[in-house]
């Protein structure tokens, strides 16, 4: 074979593997500690999002990059001003972007501006919607998501409920399951998917239901303190179940469910997402019904995993899922050793 044939093979071979754009390869061994990492954070007053990047920073350390290269900023949750970080971490050349979204809507311009900058992209927690996905794998672009299915966690929170019995939840005997829902933030996939399927899990096993109250609290536990303070004093005895898409509105409505002199397990039930340790410890001692562990260890190595194989010239799966786990006081023992 001549050189210009051999030449034009290998193009060929290195365009497939970057077309079939699954499985993870490593090309090359890059010398992490001299590559640059910038990573946008919707939000750093989120508590999850907090042990997220915390975990990230330390792993990232551990496979070799320079704590100095590891640029993490905070985008106050507002799109702007995450859109302006992304723009200056193009113009510094950074060599791979992870980006936990404030608004998922924008993917598609995040998406282009890293690919039009041969930059690769990780995107984290907040996951871009299925078009969007498949403009990835479509094109061929060293783009991806590292997550969870957000369907999953409703799924489990649901099912939690479903495994006390009918008996046990309906208080007031009226074989129906009155609740409230106390939502995280609009923008976020998993605040639409986990409100609907922790529902869809108990009218799919044939449970009556009926909402009292939906509200927002934003992820954040001050909101769900009074979100579920207000609920209490307008349904009192009625409310069944408190929904929290997240722990940290979980350990708010604890709050409020305490001073209204009630009591988790005997005459209301709880649940979250997350495994926030303190909540955990409530499970522990019988004041939460149950949690569903968010695996941000997990989630954290695989994005920074993902950024490594691109840095060296591989590809990775468009799809990247560490699973969600469902926490009652069978297994709360041994997910809080995990996590602590
Ligand atoms: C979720 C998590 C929430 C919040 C949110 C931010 O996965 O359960 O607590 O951190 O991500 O997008």
């Amino acid at each position: 074979m001549n050189k210009k044939v051999i030449a034009l093979l290998l193009i060929t071979a290195m365009l497939m593997a970057s077309i079939t754009g699954c499985g993870s390869s490593s090309l090359g061994d890059a010398d992490l500690s001299k590559m640059k990492v910038g990573v946008c954070i919707y939000e750093f007053s989120d508590n999850f999002m907090t042990l997220f990047r915390e975990e990230l920073e330390d792993y990232l350390i551990d496979q070799g990059f320079s704590r100095e290269n590891i640029i993490i900023v905070d985008a106050a949750n507002n799109q702007e001003t995450q859109t302006e970080q992304i723009d200056k971490f193009i113009a510094d050349k950074v060599d791979v972007l992870i980006v936990n979204p404030v608004n998922t809507s924008f993917a598609e311009t995040i998406t282009n501006k890293a690919v039009k900058a041969r930059i690769p992209l990780v995107y984290i927690n907040r996951e871009p919607d299925a078009a969007e996905e498949e403009r990835w794998q479509d094109n061929g672009w060293n783009v991806t998501y590292v997550g969870n299915d957000a369907r999953q966690s409703g799924t489990f929170q649901g099912e939690m409920i479903i495994e006390l019995g009918l008996e046990t939840v309906d208080l007031n005997g009226d074989g129906v399951i009155q609740y409230i829902m106390v939502e995280g933030d609009p923008e976020s996939n998993a605040t639409r998917y986990r409100t609907e399927y922790s529902v869809k899990a108990l009218t799919d096993a044939g449970f009556q239901v009926e909402c009292l109250s939906n509200q927002v609290g934003n992820w954040q536990q001050d909101q769900a303190q009074q979100i579920v303070a207000d609920a209490l004093e307008q349904y009192g005895n009625d409310i069944e179940v408190v929904f929290c898409n997240n722990d940290a509105m979980a350990l708010g409505a604890l709050q409020s469910i305490e001073a209204a002199g009630r009591t988790v397990g005997t005459d209301i039930f709880l649940v979250g997402v997350d495994a926030l340790s303190e909540a955990l410890e409530n499970i522990l001692a019988g004041k939460m019904t149950g949690t569903v562990f968010n695996d941000h260890i997990t989630q954290s190595h695989m994005a920074a995993d993902a950024a490594i194989t691109f840095i060296n010239g591989g590809t990775n799966a468009y799809y990247i899922d560490s699973g969600y786990v469902k926490v009652t006081s069978d297994n709360v023992q041994k997910i809080l050793d995990m996590v602590k």
